[in-house]
């Protein structure tokens, strides 16, 4: 079993990476990507959950960001989670089984329920779905956001455009904080950015 979770793990490393490298500024950069990674170890011994399961469920939450904006689609946790069952079959993990069917059943609800479009299954889901916070309300995350919507949209005019998108992101997720350790250490920060970005509206 641990063999095989350890499989899963670097296939999901693997596809996550290859897709970064893929798609570049259309899908989380890896700056970006690495941000709730760390973030999902750190609540995963908070309330003492598999540390795995809430690590292939970050990696892969938003690994097929890049291939849904190139089809025009909206729906890139669907793509994701189907991306994540082959690379569960691959793995040699059987879904027949018990225990590896609560795996995979709680991965899926990760990746599936980050964006609050179906309910958290499982406290796995909402401590990716918060670790995921991570990339649009940290500095870290602020300011990548600003480097990718300069390489997308980077001309003078759209200068309002980029600021209203990252007002929109920081508000959004802000919105699906939920856990009190991650509202803790965001909330000095989403105080900050709205007041910049509420500055920044005006001349
Ligand atoms: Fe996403």
């Amino acid at each position: 079993m641990n063999d095989k979770i350890a499989k899963l793990t670097k296939l999901a490393d693997e596809f996550a990476r290859a897709q970064v490298n893929k798609f570049g500024s259309m899908t989380p950069s890896r700056i970006i990507w690495e941000l709730p990674l760390a973030k999902v170890e750190w609540l995963a011994d908070i309330y003492k959950v598999d540390k795995d399961v809430v690590r292939i469920g970050a990696m892969l939450m938003d690994c097929q960001l890049g291939e849904a904006t190139k089809q025009g689609r909206t729906d890139h946790e669907q793509m994701g989670a189907a991306a994540f069952e082959k690379l569960f079959i691959d793995s040699g993990m059987p879904k027949s089984k018990k225990q590896e069917r609560e795996i995979f059943d709680k991965i899926e609800n990760c990746i599936l329920a980050h964006h609050r479009k179906i309910p958290y299954t499982c406290i796995e889901a909402e401590i990716c779905a918060n670790a995921d916070c991570y990339k649009f309300i940290t500095p870290r995350g602020v300011f990548n956001f600003a480097m990718v919507l300069g390489q997308r949209n980077g001309t003078e005019d759209n200068f309002d455009e980029n600021i209203k998108a990252m007002d929109f992101k920081l508000n959004e997720k802000w919105n699906t904080v939920s856990l009190p350790e991650v509202r803790a250490e965001l909330e000095p920060y989403y105080n900050e950015f709205q007041r910049l970005i509420n500055e920044a509206k005006s001349i």
